[in-house]
């Protein structure tokens, strides 16, 4: 079984093709961040725009890459949601059209489905059942994977995901967007302990999290300082010190409750170096493995949507689903496996 991946969701336009026996065969990724930088972050009608004038180009080279062409392909999966509809309905209509033209079944998909699943293109993936830490400019949430479209959510961000935290701070640091990467450089040359920052939501039972007060605390660190490099180092590496405490208590927490023996993390936000560390250091106190994808599997791209469609096909859960911004993960329509 071989599938074209699409992703649109917000500024990556990525595509990708992924063989049930081969494995990856090909992957393709065009970010928009330049263009969106001059803006200080996403500006939804030019993101549609240049996934429309950047798909086409693309399925040529990942179908080249690939060795492919539509008679090779079992189907087409593209991200159904959530995301920036606009950019969405590129996607899904461009994909439909293949899917007509090429009488090839279109696979919509979660996009966090996508993202949990990622690490299943490494060498050495996760089984089911899992528990997942997606943590993305969008979503912060701790998953029950049971199984392919077997998700129960056990907490999750009342405010801000921990991308858009990281981002928001790295715009008060002054840094270009999107500062998450950027952030977690400068904190590499910051000390610890300078800033008392919260750990938000440790102090309460339960999985959620919040934010929003971190980049508050942060702010008021700021406030009416002239702030010196030494000094911007040190709030960044702070910072990221409490969101990295955060996620990690949260997920020794959720590995206890649910007894599981393997923790998957998924989303842009994984590609922090320390976080990746800390959780390393908890699943294996816990008794658990530790599972990444790799740096460019973290971020939004093709290749994670072109496998989960090929997980969806080959189980027989698949269906050509609208655009949709928002789709709570868990819900009818990314279940019915
Ligand atoms: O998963 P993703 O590509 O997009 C969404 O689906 O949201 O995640 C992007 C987020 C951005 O907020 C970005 O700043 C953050 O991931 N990010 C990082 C790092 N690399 C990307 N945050 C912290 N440390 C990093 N190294
Ligand atoms: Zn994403």
């Amino acid at each position: 079984m071989r599938i074209l991946g699409i992703e649109t969701s917000c500024d990556e336009t990525g595509v990708a093709v992924y063989d049930a026996k081969s494995g990856l065969l090909a992957n393709r990724l065009h970010s928009q961040v330049a263009m969106h930088q001059a803006y200080g972050g996403v500006v939804p009608e030019l993101a549609s725009r240049d996934h429309v004038r950047r798909l086409l180009p693309l399925v040529r080279e990942a179908l080249a890459e690939a060795r492919s062409d539509r008679d090779s392909l079992d189907g087409i999966a593209y991200t159904a949601g959530p995301g920036l509809i606009g950019a969405l309905i590129v996607g899904a209509g461009f994909a439909k059209s293949l899917s007509f033209a090429w009488g090839k079944p279109a696979i919509g998909v979660h996009h966090l489905e996508g993202h949990l699943l990622a690490p299943l293109l490494e060498p050495d993936p996760p089984g089911f059942p899992f528990l997942a830490l997606i943590v993305s400019g969008g979503h912060t949430q701790l998953v029950d994977v049971a199984g392919l479209g077997r998700y129960r959510i056990l907490g999750e961000s009342l405010d801000d995901a921990a991308g858009e935290a990281f981002d928001k701070t790295a715009k008060l640091l002054g840094l270009p967007y999107p500062g998450g990467a950027a952030l977690a450089t400068l904190a590499e040359r910051g000390r610890s302990g300078r800033f008392e920052f919260p750990r938000p939501m440790l102090d309460r039972p339960g999985l959620d999290f919040s934010f929003s007060g971190l980049k508050t605390a942060v702010r008021v660190a700021l406030r009416g300082r002239a702030a010196t490099d030494e000094m911007r180092a040190d709030v960044a590496r702070d910072f990221e010190d409490a969101v990295v405490d955060t996620l990690s208590e949260k997920c020794r927490r959720a590995l206890r409750s649910t007894g599981h023996r393997r923790l998957v993390v998924a989303g842009g936000v994984g590609a922090n170096r320390r976080l990746r560390g800390k959780l390393r250091a908890v699943a294996h106190e816990s008794g658990a493995e530790a599972f990444f994808p790799r740096l460019e599997f973290c971020t939004d791209n093709g290749a994670m949507i072109a496998l989960a469609g090929c997980m969806r096909l080959a189980a027989g859960a698949a269906a050509p689903l609208a655009a949709r911004a928002s789709w709570p993960l868990g819900d009818g329509a990314t279940t019915g496996v």
